[in-house]
C-alpha cells in the first residue's frame, strides 16, 4: 500500500510540485483554502486548517503518515502591511497543525524559510539564533518555535526554492525565463545573496530526511551561495536567453520600506551529512530544470 501524505496549502507553488512529483509513489491528499484546483489522481479537500475540530476530523478520516505543512502567507509586503493576518496564517495555523498532528501521532513537516536572519553573515548553520528583520521573518521564526514546542518530533525545513510554477503562481525562475523570452527588461539585485534549491531536489531531500526519521531543524538548500543577479545570469545562460535584458540593481539603497536581509544563504552541511546526499549546485539544478521543461508533469503544472 502507498504511504499517505497530506499537504496543506495545496494550491501553492511548493505543494503543487510536491503533489505532481510524488503522486506515483504516494497517496496524496491536498488541503485547499480559497483557490480550488484539481490534480489528476489526487484527492483535494477544502478545509479550514486553522480550526482544531475541522483539521482533526480530516486528519482522522485520512490517517496520513505525514502532514507537510506548506500553507503560509508568503508575500513579504502583505505580511508587513497586515501583521495580524501574518500571525494568524504563519503562526496560529502552524501551531494548530502541530497540535493536531502531535495528538494523532502523525509526523509533521513544517516548511520554514531562509528569511530568518539579519543578513550580515553568509552560509548560516541551524544553530545560529534567528534575528528576523520583518514581519514575514518574525512570524516564520515564531512558527518554528511553536511547532517544535508543540510537536518535538516535527521536521522543520529552512529553504528557498524555485521551479516551474502554475498559471496563477509564478516562481522567481519563471519570472526571469518568461520576461527574457518576451524581451522584457528585469532588474536583479547583485547585493542579495541566497542559496536557492530546485524544488524537485528540495522534495527528494525532505523525503530522504523523513525516511531517516529526522526531526528538528534542517537547512535544505543548494551548495551555491549566489546573488539574485548571478542566478538570473545562470538561468539565461542555460536557457540561451539574451542577458542584455537583465539589469544589475542594488537592494541596499532601497532597503527601507520593508527591510529585507541582504544575505540569506544557509549551509547545507547538516542535511548532506545526515542523508549522505550530494545536494548539488545551482548550475546543475538549472540544467535539471531545463530538461524537465518538456515533461508532461511540468506542462500539467503550468496549465493549472
Ligand atoms: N516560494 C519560495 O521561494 C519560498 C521561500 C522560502 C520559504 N517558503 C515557504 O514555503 C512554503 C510554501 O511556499 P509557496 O511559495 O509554495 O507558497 P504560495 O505559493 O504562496 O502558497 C501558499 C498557500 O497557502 C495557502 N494559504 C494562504 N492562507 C491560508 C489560510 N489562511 N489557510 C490555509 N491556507 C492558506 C494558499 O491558499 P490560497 O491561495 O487558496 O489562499 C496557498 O495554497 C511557505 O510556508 C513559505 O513560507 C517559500
Amino acid at each position: 500500500m502507498k504511504s499517505k501524505i497530506i499537504l496543506t496549502g495545496g494550491s501553492g507553488l511548493l505543494a503543487v510540485n510536491w503533489t505532481v512529483s510524488m503522486r506515483e509513489t504516494h497517496e496524496i491528499i491536498i488541503l485547499l483554502h480559497e483557490r480550488e484546483i484539481a490534480i489528476a489522481g489526487v484527492t483535494a479537500e477544502k478545509v479550514d486548517i486553522g480550526s482544531y475540530e475541522e483539521l482533526k476530523v480530516v486528519l482522522s478520516k485520512y490517517q496520513p503518515e505525514i502532514v507537510i505543512h506548506t500553507a503560509g502567507l508568503t508575500s513579504v509586503e502583505t505580511c508587513e502591511s497586515n501583521p495580524t493576518l501574518a500571525n494568524l496564517v504563519n503562526v496560529e495555523i502552524s501551531s494548530n497543525v502541530a497540535l493536531v498532528t502531535k495528538q494523532l501521532g502523525i509526523k509533521m513537516v513544517h516548511i520554514s524559510t531562509d528569511h530568518l536572519f539579519d543578513g550580515t553573515h553568509p552560509l548560516l548553520s541551524e544553530e545560529i539564533i534567528p534575528s528576523p528583520l520583518n514581519v514575514y521573518g518574525f512570524t516564520k521564526e515564531l512558527a518554528e518555535r511553536k511547532v517544535l514546542e508543540t510537536h518535538p518530533q516535527a521536521l522543520v525545513i529552512r529553504t528557498n526554492f524555485y521551479g516551474w510554477g502554475t498559471s496563477y503562481r509564478k516562481s522567481f525562475s519563471d519570472m526571469i525565463i518568461f520576461s527574457l523570452r518576451e524581451k522584457k527588461q528585469i532588474t536583479l539585485y547583485s547585493d542579495v545573496y541566497y542559496s536557492p534549491i530546485y524544488v524537485n531536489k528540495l522534495i527528494s531531500c525532505v523525503h530522504a530526511l523523513i525516511s531517516r526519521d529526522a526531526k528538528g531543524i534542517f537547512n535544505v538548500v543548494s551548495d551555491s551561495r549566489i546573488s539574485k543577479y548571478e542566478f538570473g545570469l545562470n538561468i539565461a545562460s542555460e536557457f540561451n536567453l539574451d542577458t542584455s535584458f537583465i539589469r544589475e540593481g542594488l537592494l541596499a539603497p532601497n532597503n527601507h520600506i520593508v527591510k529585507r536581509p541582504l544575505d540569506m544563504s544557509l549551509s547545507n552541511q547538516k542535511v548532506s551529512t545526515f542523508t549522505g546526499m550530494q545536494i548539488g549546485n545551482v548550475k546543475d539544478h538549472i540544467k535539471l530544470m531545463k530538461l524537465q521543461e518538456q515533461d508532461s508533469s511540468t506542462t500539467e503544472i503550468q496549465h493549472l
